[in-house]
């Protein structure tokens, strides 16, 4: 089968489609599952860069990717099809789910084995032109709820500024703030995005066409916000520190962020945790089944330019997701 490996941390260069590899076996409690679409992630890059946390527990060669949407084939002897049936995945059902965290092996491959407890099976009436967006929901999904709901706990009436509010992350966290109750979320993005930063539901603030700073200034009448979830962090994360209501929270999502100045100024500052769960994975697709988590695919390329989504990726202005198409 096809599978993407890497032999050495670097660049997108170093990432090179296989046409041998052995199809991987399901452990007991594993489901064997025929990719149609892998979801990308910045932590795609940083693990092959060998800059994420995740790198070091990385044995060479390795596979890449976190997330797909797929087709159940078989499933591990720990799994008869009496438990296949009571969780929806018998052979044949059309799934998507995520590497559980300490999971460090790859999804951009033509046949998976993955954890039966990191799948849940799409709605029949979902079309298959619609996989794409499954493909790259689980991540973001998880992470999203985990961001609003586990670490900024997001109460009615608070207000909110989502930094990159047009990205795969941002595009989830500015519909859950609202459904969690937040009375205003802003959120910053390039102009280009501001029309789908507002159909999202947000007030976009263009910050390559305005300064950023001075309107949350100006449209919070000084006072800032409540809550800051801050999903680019680079350029973002200090200047928001004057930007957060006097008891407000910082939430920066890259997991190697800095909060050291946050807290020297007394700002509480958090990295949110996924929570991988079936039971999260069937409430976004509840999300997205009524409409309320309208996430886009900006882009679905051939498994084999795979270092070109790469390079994308790291480009940093992905909108929505980005996904590979594992049959072409
Ligand atoms: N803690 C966790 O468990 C966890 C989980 C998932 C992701 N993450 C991390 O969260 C980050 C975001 O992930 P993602 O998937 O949403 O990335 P993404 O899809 O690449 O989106 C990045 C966004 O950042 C925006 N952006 C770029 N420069 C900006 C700037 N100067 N000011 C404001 N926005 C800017 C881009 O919008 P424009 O094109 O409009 O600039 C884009 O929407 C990554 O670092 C990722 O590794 C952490």
């Amino acid at each position: 089968m096809r599978e993407i490996r890497f032999d050495r941390f670097g660049g997108p260069e170093v990432l090179t489609l296989h046409s041998d590899a052995p199809s991987p076996q399901p452990a007991p409690d594993e489901v064997l599952v025929r990719v149609a679409y892998v979801g990308l992630n910045p932590l795609d890059y940083k693990v092959r860069d060998g800059s994420s946390g995740m790198s070091k527990d990385l044995q060479l060669p390795a596979g890449t990717g976190r997330e797909m949407a797929g087709t159940v084939i078989s499933a591990g002897s720990g799994l008869d099809d009496a438990e296949l049936g009571s969780r929806g995945l018998n052979p044949g059902t059309r799934v998507f789910g995520m590497r559980a965290p300490g999971d460090v092996r790859g999804m951009a491959a033509e046949v998976i084995a993955i954890g039966a407890d990191e799948l849940a099976p799409i709605p029949d009436e979902i079309q298959d032109e619609d996989l794409p967006r499954w493909a790259g929901l689980a991540l973001v999904g998880l992470t999203a709820i985990a961001t609003i709901e586990d670490t900024a706990r997001i109460e009615p009436g608070q207000t909110v500024l989502v930094h990159g509010g047009s990205g795969g992350v941002g595009q989830l966290l500015i519909p859950m703030a609202l459904e969690a109750g937040a009375a205003q979320v802003w959120a910053t993005g390039r102009a280009a995005n501001a029309e789908r930063i507002r159909d999202l539901g947000a007030i976009p603030i263009a910050y390559d066409a305005e300064d950023w700073q001075a309107e949350i200034h100006r449209q919070t009448d000084g006072r800032g916000v409540d809550v800051v979830l801050d999903t680019h962090y680079h350029s973002t994360f200090l200047p928001s520190l004057d930007h957060v209501t006097e008891g407000g929270l910082l939430v920066t999502l890259p997991t190697l962020a800095d909060l050291t100045p946050a807290h020297e100024r007394g700002v509480d500052a958090k990295v949110p945790r996924i929570k991988p769960g079936r039971d999260r994975l069937d409430r976004l697709v509840q999300g997205i089944r009524a409409g309320r988590y309208p996430l886009e695919v900006s882009q679905v390329l051939p498994l084999a330019e795979i270092a070109q989504a790469h390079r994308l990726l790291e480009d940093g202005h992905t909108r929505g997701k980005l996904v590979l198409d594992a049959r072409a």
